[in-house]
């Protein structure tokens, strides 16, 4: 596969537009943290609206393969002026009206294209679902319909025939999002989240699937309830850390265990282990060779507009990050190299393949002036064999929460919230669309 190289090198000129920006930043931050007008908005329009202050980058040279993402080193070059750049004049201009030159799209990396294919959609639509793969099947859980509708059953895709099927519901009091999961390779644990739409509170609940048989029973609840834990099972114990704490928007550093065997607990109670050096929802979370790892993920999220009946979602300020963490038999947290760039939403969005870990979009940081949320269109590889992180493709458009399989040298994801358009990277739709493209790896 062709590489591009240097995919976290920016050109030079977007540093200078960064230094400009950064006075003008600060003065909006706070504008934004202080103003309840600015600080309530949804899931359909997360952030204010400023979008026609944007000039629009040019995208003539859109790739006819993924509906052309733009990426962040075309859209620096081409400003429409034509004139040199960096001259001492032009930053001049560029100080006063800084705003102008930041592409909605800047967050965007270069990355190779790849050939996507779109499969059979997912019977439903599904934002915040969960998904966990056992051999050529891959079970969806749950998720938003839309932001005042959960689903509360399981879909299943089979790899082989490409096919979904074998519908069937879930408990009644199984949570509907921000679920933490994972499977033994027959039994399906599934711990905590929010149980409800909009931005409802959430429940200890917790439950284990046998995939066989397809019954479900019930486990020790989590001694206080989280929203998007990191899970993973380690050393025969089911694993929960970090995740939103009950008011879903402050960070919790928590980790419990519980010993798990053969979707039994072997416990009646969790135990509290080393916390997780820093807290927070949506982080990738994974066991490789004896190693936990927690990977990307954000401090704060959407919370309930207090006193509202529906418990409306309203938008508050957060922090995302690509740190990545590591557990080994030292039972101490090391911090590994951090991801591309900082990536949440990603906690069913990864594949484990040939001693990779691949992750498929996510969110980044928001737009420093419009503040609108950022959707990342990327895929990126950690290798294991060396920690190194790099960009191997673009998606066919940015989406977050998106769910990944990985079968037959294919990456496959479905459902998420995708972008506005290539020049939008703002979340729009939600989608149960599925989409797989060969994946070849560097060793
Ligand atoms: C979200 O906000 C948009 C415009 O701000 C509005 O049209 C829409 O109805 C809102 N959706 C929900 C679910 O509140
Ligand atoms: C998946 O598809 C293959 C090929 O059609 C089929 O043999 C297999 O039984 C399917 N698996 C399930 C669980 O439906
Ligand atoms: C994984 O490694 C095997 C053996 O080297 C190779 O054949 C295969 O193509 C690799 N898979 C990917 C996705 O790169």
């Amino acid at each position: 596969m062709v590489r591009l190289p240097g995919s976290k090198q920016k050109p030079p000129r977007l540093a200078v537009i960064c230094v400009a920006l950064l006075g003008f930043g600060l003065i909006a931050d706070y504008l934004w943290a202080s103003s309840p007008r600015f600080g309530a908005s949804n899931f359909s329009d997360a952030g204010i609206s400023l979008t026609s202050r944007i000039i629009p980058r040019t995208n003539g040279d859109a790739s006819v393969k993924s509906e052309g993402n733009p990426d962040v080193k075309q859209g620096a070059e081409k400003d429409g002026s034509g004139k040199e750049k960096g001259s001492e004049k032009d930053k001049k201009k560029y100080a006063n009206v800084p705003e102008r030159f930041l592409s909605a799209t800047f967050a965007d990396l270069p990355a190779p294209l790849l050939d996507w294919k779109k499969m059979a959609p997912s019977p439903v639509p599904r934002l915040d679902g969960a998904a966990i793969q056992i051999k050529n099947l891959l079970f969806v859980f749950a998720g938003y319909g839309t932001i005042d509708y959960v689903h509360s059953h399981v879909d299943i895709y089979n790899f082989t025939d490409n096919t979904w099927g074998g519908r069937f519901d879930m408990p009644k009091e199984m949570a509907h999002s921000h679920l933490g999961m994972v499977t033994d390779g027959r039994y399906i644990y599934v711990v905590t989240g929010q149980y409800g739409p909009q931005c409802r509170g959430p429940t200890a609940h917790t439950f284990v699937l046998d995939t066989e048989t397809k019954q479900w029973r019930d486990m020790p609840p989590l001694p206080v309830p989280r929203y998007a834990p990191a899970t993973q099972l380690w050393r025969g114990r089911l694993h929960v850390m970090g995740g939103s704490k009950e008011n879903r928007h402050t960070p919790g550093v928590e980790h419990w265990s519980l010993a798990v065997k053969d979707g039994k607990a072997l416990e009646t109670e969790w135990r509290t282990e080393i916390p997780i050096p820093r807290g927070g929802p949506h982080r990738a979370c994974v066991v490789v060779d004896d190693r936990l790892y927690v990977i990307g993920g954000q401090e704060g999220d959407f919370m309930a507009k207090p006193g509202s009946p529906i418990f409306k979602c309203s938008r508050r300020n957060e922090v995302v990050f690509g740190d990545v963490y590591m557990l080994d038999d030292e039972m101490k947290w090391k911090v590994l190299p951090s991801m591309p760039k900082p990536d949440s939403h990603i906690e069913f969005a990864w594949a484990l393949v040939n001693n990779s870990i691949v992750i498929i979009g996510g969110t980044t940081d928001k737009h420093p002036i419009t503040k609108k949320m950022v959707l990342v269109g990327e895929i990126f590889q950690f290798n294991l064999n060396n920690l190194k992180w790099s960009v191997i493709g673009k998606l066919p458009f940015r989406v977050k929460t998106t769910l990944v399989g990985f079968w037959d040298g294919h990456i496959y994801f479905t459902s998420g919230q995708r972008d506005k358009g290539p020049d939008d990277p703002a979340p729009k739709k939600v989608i149960g669309e599925m989409w797989r493209t060969k994946l070849k790896l560097e060793p």
